[in-house]
């Protein structure tokens, strides 16, 4: 029997690798982007709570009513922006799954697809699937990763489908502006071009900064697909539980790749979160909260020759090693992992053609002792 790949240029993914790898030599993990501390015990007592109440069965395909119209208040008093509970807001598994699905909902065979790059490692793999074409805008740091809009209306051509925003940005920490959401106005206005805004690091953002959720802004609002991630908001990545927020034609076509999928997200979980999030403080404390986590980090390599820009959002930091070796970033951040027992991620398994920066990204969502310890290590370089 010959299988032949739909995919046969995809191999593990730089986070199963560096993840395994940690595990196998006992390293600190700094590299997949999961926190190492539990949630708040509150949500956990609450979903214990849904569990033996018996709400364990199949939740309707859209998500349950009472999390979509949480949901749906929330955005609406963060941002004044209302979106229908029942046509506009879906519970899906993860964000992963609802960038899935809207992807799947739009592109079809030769639609090009811009993407700022580096960028997460799902898009692609998932444009392609429908017959996508990837089409690539490389962002660097010696601009700060900064937007060059010139550039991005210059790979627009006519069948240019989607565009898919990532903020706050994972690896880089970077946030979209104001003037970032209007340049992009300009781009889509008149076209039939929509968005996908992944937006799962919505409130992990520092300094006081605003989140210019695409939603923001009705010219990007009325072609978008927001995304959000309870997994990274609430400390729980293992739950996969996310959502999609998106005009009701839009709603419409990812519900209906989403019931092919998943059909319906875990139950109790949707229940308990739908309670959680009726407290706000449970969530306008996150920024605060990861803001210290990213001060603490920075503080334990403060000694070291890493340079780096504070991560504006997000709970990844970048920093550039070119003052500690010339090695490439995949080579060292596998030695690092070996040698010195702290594991990272190469940020060119970010790039399509894996440009190498001599950038490497950690994740600070740790206990203070494991990034005192990281800390500790990466000042010996
Ligand atoms: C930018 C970005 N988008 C989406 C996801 C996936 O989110 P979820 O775990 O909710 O599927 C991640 C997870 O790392 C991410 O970093």
């Amino acid at each position: 029997m010959i299988l032949q790949s739909k995919q046969p240029n995809i191999g593990t993914t730089i986070f199963t690798i560096m993840s395994k790898l940690a595990t196998d030599c006992g390293a600190l993990n700094l590299s997949q982007g999961f926190p190492n501390f539990d949630c708040s015990p509150k949500l956990a007592e609450l979903v214990t709570h849904y569990l033996k109440k018996g709400m364990n069965q199949y939740a309707p395909m859209a998500g349950i009513q009472p999390l979509r119209e949480v949901i749906a208040q929330k955005i609406s008093d963060l941002y004044g922006v209302n979106y229908h509970p029942d046509i506009e807001v879906t519970i899906l598994s993860g964000a992963s799954e609802a960038i899935y699905c809207a992807i799947t909902a739009v592109v079809h065979q030769d639609d090009e697809v811009i993407l700022l790059e580096p960028c997460y490692d799902s898009y692609a793999p998932a444009i392609k699937l429908s017959g996508g074409i990837p089409v690539y805008v490389t962002l660097t740091p010696e601009d700060d990763y900064r937007i060059d809009w010139a550039m991005v209306k210059s790979k627009i051509t006519e069948r240019t489908k989607l565009i898919i925003l990532n903020t706050p940005h994972n690896p880089t920490g970077t946030v979209l502006s104001q003037e970032d959401l209007m340049k992009l106005a300009d781009i889509v206005r008149d076209t039939n071009i929509f968005l996908i805004g992944d937006e799962v690091y919505e409130h992990i953002i520092f300094d006081g900064r605003e989140h210019w959720s695409l939603l923001r802004n009705s010219v990007l609002q009325e072609r978008s697909f927001i995304c959000g991630s309870f997994g990274k908001t609430f400390h729980v990545t293992g739950w996969k539980i996310g959502y999609c927020l998106a005009p009701k034609a839009l709603t419409e076509e990812l519900r209906k790749v989403h019931q092919w999928i998943t059909f319906s997200t875990v139950t109790p979980i949707q229940y308990a979160l739908a309670d959680f999030l009726r407290e706000p403080n449970n969530y306008l404390s996150i920024p605060m909260f990861y803001q210290q986590k990213r001060d603490k980090f920075l503080d334990c390599i403060k000694d070291s020759r890493f340079t780096y820009t504070p991560a504006h959002g997000s709970f990844f930091q970048c920093v550039n090693y070119k003052n500690i070796t010339d090695e490439n970033d995949y080579d060292l951040a596998i030695r690092l992992t070996r040698e010195i027992g702290v594991a990272s991620i190469p940020v060119s398994a970010f790039y399509n053609f894996k440009n190498d920066y001599k950038t490497l990204r950690f994740c600070f969502a740790k206990d203070d002792e494991t990034l005192e310890k990281a800390g500790e290590r990466l000042c010996k370089l």
